[in-house]
């Protein structure tokens, strides 16, 4: 598994919320936000793909951003 790899059904632990007793207590109502959100925001954009000539570039840190995604639309 790659870290740019992008895998809604991973089993895998991550650390997005946070583990042990200060495990986030909103990440049920933010895991429906983002599911909503992906859900209504693909059915109102055109298809779409990555760039095959400009892959996207990441920054570490205490959490992985993505600094450049260049798509291809249609
Ligand atoms: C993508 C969205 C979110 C991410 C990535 C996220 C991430 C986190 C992380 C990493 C922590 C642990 C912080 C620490 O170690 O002290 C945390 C704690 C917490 N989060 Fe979230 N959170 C998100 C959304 C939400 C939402 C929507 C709510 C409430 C509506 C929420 C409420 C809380 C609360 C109350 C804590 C403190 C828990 C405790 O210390 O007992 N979070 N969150």
């Amino acid at each position: 598994m790659k870290p740019e790899q992008f895998i809604l059904g991973r089993k895998e632990q991550h650390q997005t919320f946070n583990t042990g007793p200060h495990r986030c207590v909103g990440l049920n109502l933010a895991r429906l936000e983002m599911k909503v959100f992906y859900e209504e925001w693909l059915k109102r954009v055109p298809s779409f793909r990555l760039d095959p000539q400009a892959p996207p570039r990441f920054m570490g840190g205490f959490s992985l951003s993505v600094t450049s995604l260049p798509l291809v639309w249609g």
